[in-house]
């Protein structure tokens, strides 16, 4: 059995996970690892870009109350205080390592950001989100992923996957990570690393809907981790759907960024008629939730599969110069999104819920930090504000590397003995059938009944078929050796039933939480924390 160790394990190797990487490398020995191809994740997708307070017009007050505004009475106030106040530094960092934001045509005079072209998306007031065109994921993981390969400190391990957390308890009672168990997808073997300080940067869990513009990495991996591990989990019942992806049935909900909406472009009906200002005086740049279900409702009534978006009143040049992927990519379709609208619809794309941690990126086990999509930090409340992810990916890096380097600084415990994992009683699947019905049939059903509007009955559904298919993999995870698909499903299912005991407990509509039954908010509004002290 192969064994590593080393000062700091980062599960995850997107915009969280690399950030991190960077800024430990030169403080520690840092084993870097991403299940697929190294920096496979929503990170490279990203389009809008990051949202900072970047221009003399704005204010840490003006984004801290649009984010506040956004979060529906749920935001942690001190969470967003700290990371909207970092956002410059962090943006300035970014631009340090190399990541090349989009110029305004004709530069101004004055601060360095003045030169950068800042964009506008649904929830903000101002121009704040500094962006590469519409490809800002791809330039930032880049540049960070250039670095963190030339780095001599850090061994990167790419299609190894991470199953489980290893923990021990100390005496006093407190629980301490001491490294993980992961799988090797190319030699099929379990591996153990062991490690002083252990970071959870594993992303989101929205490929647990059939419709999400993620990659097929986000399967809550890290939340469900922790849980296993004993940390509490917060607001998971708040999923973001993202109001506009191209509706096609080779796209993969490809998403058309919300900067769209930001630079003009009008969502209409099929007979050409605008609908978004009988729901929000905001129009367009209402917050997403509003789109989402402004939507949802337009096509419920109008028994459509799609509404239309339209930027092809804006000059082409310009929609070439600002959306040049998109352009493409809605080309390759068939769309020429200068001259004509495009279909689109919402489809999951970010939890706003996760693993809870404070303004260190501590976790409620020692030794163990999350950070990025994977927390919940308090800063996005009941719904995200467009491109306050990726800040809050910086952000926690940032403070997370802080920590753990001074966590390092203290004198290393002995190095524990790591039970071996045991695949003694487990043999070949001989029914992967199994896996890929479980994997189609929880999809499925958490899009039906679990989507953008919910009701009592439907909760309940989800619940009851959440828990035969509970039983069902984790018998099947008994008595099989591990496959990449069955750990991820294992993980699905469990966030599946976060995302539903959530939604059941919240008797109230607010934010991304939307129930016919309980259509109205509460006066008094809470987070939802899960603990798995807790029954179900
Ligand atoms: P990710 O970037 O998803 O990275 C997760 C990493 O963890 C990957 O390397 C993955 O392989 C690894 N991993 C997962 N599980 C395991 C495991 N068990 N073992 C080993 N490795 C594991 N946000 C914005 O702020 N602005 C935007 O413009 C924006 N646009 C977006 C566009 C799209 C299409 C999408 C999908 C999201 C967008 N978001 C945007 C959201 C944002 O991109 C994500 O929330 C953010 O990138 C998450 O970063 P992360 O580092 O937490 O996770
Ligand atoms: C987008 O470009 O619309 C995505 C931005 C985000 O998810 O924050």
């Amino acid at each position: 059995m192969v064994q590593m160790q080393t000062d700091v394990l980062i599960i995850g190797a997107g915009a969280a996970g690399l950030s991190l990487a960077l800024r430990m490398a030169d403080h520690a020995r840092v084993i870097l690892i991403g299940k697929g191809a190294l920096t496979e994740g929503s990170s490279r997708y990203a389009q809008g870009g990051i949202a900072a307070v970047l221009s003399d017009t704005d204010s840490v007050a003006a984004h801290v109350e649009d984010t506040i505004k956004a979060g529906d009475g749920l935001c942690d106030e001190q969470t967003v205080r700290f990371v909207v106040e970092r956002g410059q530094e962090n943006i300035r960092w970014l631009i340090n390592q190399g990541v090349d934001f989009t110029r305004r045509s004709k530069p101004q005079a004055g601060d360095a950001f003045t030169t950068y072209h800042l964009t506008r998306e649904g929830g903000h007031g101002e121009r704040r989100v500094i962006h590469a065109a519409d490809t800002t994921g791809q330039a930032i993981v880049e540049s960070l992923e250039r670095k963190v390969r030339l780095h001599p400190n850090v061994t990167l391990l790419d299609y190894h996957i991470a199953l489980d957390l290893i923990t021990t308890s100390q005496a006093d009672g407190t629980t301490t990570c001491v490294g993980a168990y992961i799988f090797d997808r190319k030699h099929h073997r379990v591996e153990t690393v062991s490690a002083r300080a252990v970071a959870l940067a594993t992303g989101g869990s929205s490929k647990v809907y059939l419709y999400t513009s993620n990659p097929d990495t986000s399967t809550g991996d890290g939340i469900a981790m922790a849980w296993r591990a004993g940390c509490r989990v917060g607001n998971m019942e708040f999923v973001q759907f993202h109001p506009t992806c191209l509706y096609h049935p080779d796209a993969g909900s490809f998403l058309i960024s919300e900067a769209m909406r930001g630079e003009g472009a009008r969502l209409i009906l099929p007979n050409g008629q605008p609908f978004m200002a009988a729901y929000d005086e905001r129009g367009e740049l209402a917050p997403r939730d509003i789109v989402a279900r402004a939507i949802d409702s337009e096509m419920k009534l109008h028994g459509l599969d799609y509404v239309l978006l339209d930027i092809s009143h804006r000059p082409a040049d310009f929609i070439l110069q600002h959306f040049p992927a998109i352009a493409a990519q809605c080309e390759a379709y068939g769309y020429d999104i200068t001259t004509m609208p495009i279909p689109v619809v919402p489809a999951a794309h970010y939890l706003c819920g996760g693993v809870v941690t404070d303004l260190k990126g501590r976790t409620d086990i020692d030794s163990l930090y999350a950070l990025g999509e994977c927390t919940y930090t308090g800063f996005h409340g009941a719904n995200r504000l467009a491109s306050n992810s990726l800040l809050e990916c910086l952000v926690f890096a940032q403070a997370a590397a802080t920590e753990i380097t001074r966590r390092l600084k203290e004198p290393p415990a002995a190095v524990p003995d790591i039970p071996r994992w045991d695949e003694s009683r487990v043999t070949d699947s001989d029914e992967e059938v199994v896996v890929a019905h479980n994997w189609d049939e929880l999809r499925r059903f958490m899009w039906d009944f679990v989507g953008i509007v919910r009701t009592d009955k439907r909760l309940k559904r989800a619940a009851s078929r959440i828990a035969l298919l509970k039983q069902e993999i984790n018998e099947y995870y008994g008595n099989f050796r591990v496959s990449n698909d069955l750990i991820e499903l294992r993980n699905l299912v469990m966030v599946a039933d976060m995302i539903v005991r959530s939604a059941m407990q919240r008797s109230e509509s607010r934010g991304l939480h939307y129930s016919l039954d309980h259509p109205d908010k509460d006066d008094t509004p809470t987070p939802t924390i899960l603990s798995p002290d807790q029954p179900a």
